[in-house]
């Protein structure tokens, strides 16, 4: 899952070459626009077909606990991890580590990000979200807009990896604040929707 190029191959078996030399591989998630925009829109419809399931399941009083103890959790690894990305960020915007540990921490914490994600939406499918509320239906939308942020934050982190040893091009430079904006704003806003919903 890793964008930087510096990662050890795992194969112990002979990569075949293109004809430009290059080593061929399977095509990966980040590899293009084709293939973020096809995830985007299977993580639409993932989360759409959840939002129906949500109203056809009962969960019974000891399964609605755990799955809020589920939903906490998983609250705690993906949001952390997104934070820990966004600290590296920080870091690095004040001199403080170079670009490449950024991308490298970055890769790294796809795996708990991705897991707490779909921990959340399956745990929140069972907590019985109610779609007529309004509130209800803006968390929702900020979880379908900090996936979609996420899928395209994978692209970025490839594109950056091409210029570790440069200065980045003010465009990639905007694209990786925008994107942490989004990601921060959709998650504090999903936190606070469903702390606030939790106290009605
Ligand atoms: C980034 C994603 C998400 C975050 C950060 C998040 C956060 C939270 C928080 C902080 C609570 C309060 C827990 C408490 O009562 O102490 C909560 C409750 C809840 N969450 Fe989520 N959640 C997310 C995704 C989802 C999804 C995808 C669903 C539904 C499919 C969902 C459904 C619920 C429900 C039903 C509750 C109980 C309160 C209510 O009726 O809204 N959550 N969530």
């Amino acid at each position: 899952m890793s964008a930087l190029p510096s990662e050890p191959s795992v194969s112990a078996l002979p990569t075949p070459l293109q004809s430009d030399g290059e080593p061929t591989r399977p095509s990966g998630l980040y590899d293009s626009w084709w293939t973020v925009t096809a995830a985007a829109l299977t993580a639409g419809l993932t989360l759409s077909a959840c939002a129906w399931i949500s109203q056809h399941l009962q969960a019974d009083p000891a399964l609605h606990t755990t799955a809020l103890f589920v939903h906490l959790a998983s609250l705690v690894l993906g949001f952390g991890a997104v934070l820990v990305v966004d600290y590296h960020g920080l870091l690095w915007m004040s001199g403080r580590c170079a670009l490449r540990d950024v991308l490298e921490s970055t890769a790294r914490l796809h795996f708990p990000i991705w897991t707490g994600l779909a921990g959340l939406v399956v745990s929140g499918v069972m907590l019985h979200p109610d779609l007529t509320s309004p509130l209800t239906r803006t968390k929702l939308a900020l979880v379908l807009v900090l996936t979609l942020n996420g899928l395209q934050a994978g692209l970025l982190n490839r594109r950056m990896a091409r210029h570790v040893s440069t200065a980045l091009a003010p465009r990639l430079l905007a694209w990786g604040a925008t994107t942490a904006l989004v990601s921060q704003l959709c998650w504090w806003g999903a936190v606070g929707i469903g702390f606030y919903n939790g106290q009605r």
